[in-house]
């Protein structure tokens, strides 16, 4: 199992490291793991049985109960296609408020470390190099200005035919990532053994080469 490598990539709201940790992925013949989508389909699932958001014994018996099924890009929850869904902004903001409840967060670790599969695994989130993949192989804090993600979201809004507003996004953004940094348990931070991954002026290929070419850096350095 430890032998398996991960390629884990923090950072964020918005900032790509999906697109880029899933290129990497199919690239390399990965499993790819979107972490940030469990948090969003517990809190899907809490707004759709009209559970308070501030009640972590519900919350966390809903993420420990998830009925959740990946097919490809595709996302069900209990049997219904929730792609789409999860990726509502009013979504990923509510993910955001439940992710600082610690036993949500502990009742997920279980199923996303189930994701590292022969031959290897990339995934996205917040803490995948510091809580859930501590000996991931390669460690990577991707980022980018603020503006540039609420553009970056905002296309990726309108690509799915999804109203969105600039102004509110930035806003948004900026919320989301004082609550991902401050909470107590797992912020989003840094960490001293993750490179930094600075995509401001970065197109996607070029983030995505960086990222191969420093994992066969360490192939090679490790032989
Ligand atoms: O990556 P994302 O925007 O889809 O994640 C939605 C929220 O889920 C994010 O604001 C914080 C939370 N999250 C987390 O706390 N830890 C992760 N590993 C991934 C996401």
């Amino acid at each position: 199992m430890y032998n398996i490598p991960v390629i884990a990539i923090d950072g964020p709201s918005a900032s790509g490291k999906g697109t880029i940790a899933q290129l990497v992925a199919k690239k390399l013949g990965f499993h790819y793991l979107d972490s940030g989508a469990l948090y969003r389909l517990v809190a899907l699932q809490s707004m759709r049985s009209g559970t308070d958001f501030t009640d972590e014994i519900m919350l966390t018996k809903i993420a420990r109960n998830l009925d959740v099924f990946f097919k490809g890009d595709k996302i069900f929850l209990t049997g219904r296609d929730v792609s789409d869904a999860i990726r509502e902004e009013q979504c990923g903001i509510r993910a955001s408020e439940i992710a600082t409840y610690p036993s949500v967060r502990i009742a997920l670790i279980t199923r996303q470390r189930a994701f590292r599969q022969p031959p290897g695994l990339a995934t996205d989130g917040r803490d995948m190099g510091s809580v859930i993949f501590p000996d991931a192989i390669l460690k990577i804090f991707l980022t980018a200005s603020a503006e540039v993600r609420a553009q970056r979201r905002y296309n990726q809004l309108m690509e799915k035919g999804i109203s969105a507003n600039m102004a509110a996004l930035l806003q948004d953004i900026q919320t989301r990532d004082a609550r991902d940094s401050n909470r107590s348990v797992a912020p989003l931070q840094h960490g001293k053994d993750a490179k930094i991954l600075e995509t401001t002026d970065l197109s996607i290929a070029e983030a995505m080469n960086t990222v191969l070419q420093w994992y066969a850096e360490i192939g090679t350095n490790s032989v």
